[in-house]
């Protein structure tokens, strides 16, 4: 069988899709080329969230067309967000393309890859459904920590945003699925979850409304993370990424007192000006952002949170800009996304809102924000010395193999010299000796 090759771009979403395909593939006999160079089938999983993602990945592919005509069996496929973004218009930009496959069309790829080999090309399946596509459910062995897809699409149109467009509207699995799914994973070893959704506070929101059966009160992504909870063999429960217009009491609650969730949250808030949140259609103010913050800290005082900001959304001005600034200052976050406004065609601000921020302006905001992070995580960082934590092993460390490298609860890196018989996967006490804004160092107690 003709080997593959995927390359992956963007988000945890398509690196577990690219997982669950690479999954998919293997079992129907295809093996994984050693490299992209000597792949018999290359495929692109892409991005479409900000411009360069897009440019990135269309860069890669249109270099590929010399090859395609050296050796035209070689399968050439595109999936993900910029194939059901640009759609069959990335054939005429890139005719040496075999086929363009939809983020709900994960499932069709094998099929389009036959028949490709079989040398029909220039195939689009980009439909959408409003129902859930068929989900894959494969996992590599032996992982630390599995991703697992609770939920497809967003619904909330947030303005600057291409996802609604590209992964659809939300549709979130039965929880007995995702259980069953994450139960086989503890089975095979591994210890922590990161639960994934493009607005994972919504799960089975959209279900519940349609079943005349939603509860503001309630939070079925709470339930989900209850049920989640008692799959033996799973230590440690992460998810990405919530919306604060969902984080109710209900959801608070379980995030607070299940001991397996993790005390690291990573809530985005995009901005910190309360008439630039409204333009983004953020359904929150800064105020409201900020209670939901104090409602964990309140129940949880070691928490750390991260986030995702943008600067230069359209009209952002130096005060709106500084009230981002005071939001990252009084939250006091261990790491961020910053991200430089993208402007994406077909969302509401690329249609109602000119790009006014200037790139270097842009550029200066983004620096600021993230000298603002660095002495704040290092001081924050500085603060753990002396103390304990507990922390799961990945297993050696990237940069010095002699040493090995875990993550706290609170999901920040650790390094430490290994211990006789140590195995990713362990969970071990290490006593902190020093730090960098990046990361803790320290002893095995
Ligand atoms: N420009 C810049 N950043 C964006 N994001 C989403 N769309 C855009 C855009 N058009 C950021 C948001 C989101 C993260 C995944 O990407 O901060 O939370
Ligand atoms: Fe995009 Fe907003 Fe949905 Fe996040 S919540 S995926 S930023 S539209």
């Amino acid at each position: 069988m003709p080997n593959y090759h995927i390359r992956t771009y963007g988000c945890q979403m398509n690196d577990r899709d690219s997982e669950s395909l690479a999954c998919l593939l293997d079992a129907l006999g295809h093996t994984r080329a050693e490299s992209e160079e000597t792949a018999d089938i290359l495929l692109f999983n892409t991005c479409s969230v900000r411009d360069q993602a897009e440019r990135k990945a269309l860069g890669k592919i249109g270099i590929l067309k010399k090859l395609k005509r050296d050796r035209p069996d070689l399968v050439i496929g595109v999936f993900g967000c910029m194939a059901q973004n640009l759609g069959r218009s990335l054939l005429d930009k890139l005719p040496h393309l075999d086929f363009v496959a939809g983020t709900d069309r994960l499932h069709e790829i094998p099929e389009l890859i036959a028949e490709a080999l079989d040398g029909r090309n220039g195939l689009v399946s980009t439909d959408t459904s409003e129902d859930m596509p068929t989900v894959l459910t494969g996992h590599e062995r032996g992982q630390v920590t599995g991703y697992v897809s609770v939920m497809r699409g967003c619904n909330q149109f947030c303005t600057y945003c291409i996802v609604p467009y590209t992964r659809g509207s939300e549709r979130s699995r039965e929880p007995e699925d995702i259980v069953r799914e994450i139960q086989t994973l503890a089975d095979g070893g591994t210890k922590e979850v990161l639960l994934l959704g493009q607005n994972i506070t919504a799960y089975g929101l959209a279900e519940a409304r349609e079943s005349g059966a939603l509860d503001p009160q309630a939070s079925p992504f709470a339930n989900l993370l209850h049920a989640v909870h008692e799959v033996s063999g799973i230590e440690r429960i992460r998810f990405t990424s919530p919306h604060v217009r969902y984080m109710n009491d209900a959801f608070v609650d379980a995030v607070c007192s299940l001991p397996k969730v993790c005390k690291g949250f990573h809530i985005p808030f995009q901005s910190g000006s309360d008439r630039i949140l409204k333009l983004m259609n953020r359904g929150y103010t800064a105020t409201e952002y900020l209670d939901r913050i104090k409602a964990i800290r309140a129940r949880l005082p070691d928490c750390s949170f991260s986030t995702d900001v943008i600067v230069g959304f359209p009209t952002e001005t130096e005060e709106d800009f500084e009230a981002t600034r005071s939001v990252m200052q009084k939250v006091g976050y261990d790491m961020a996304y910053i991200f430089k406004y993208s402007e994406r065609t077909g969302t509401k601000a690329a249609e109602r809102l000119e790009d006014t921020v200037p790139e270097d302006v842009k550029l200066a905001r983004n620096q600021i924000l993230l000298t603002d992070l660095e002495t704040g995580a290092e001081a924050r960082n500085q603060a753990c010395v002396g103390q304990e934590r507990q922390v799961l092993v990945t297993g050696p460390s990237k940069r010095n193999a002699s040493r090995w490298s875990g993550r706290t609860d609170a999901n920040k890196v650790c390094i430490f010299e290994p211990t006789p018989g140590m195995q990713p996967g362990d969970l071990v006490r290490i006593a902190i000796t020093h730090t960098t804004s990046h990361s803790l160092f320290g002893n095995v107690m």
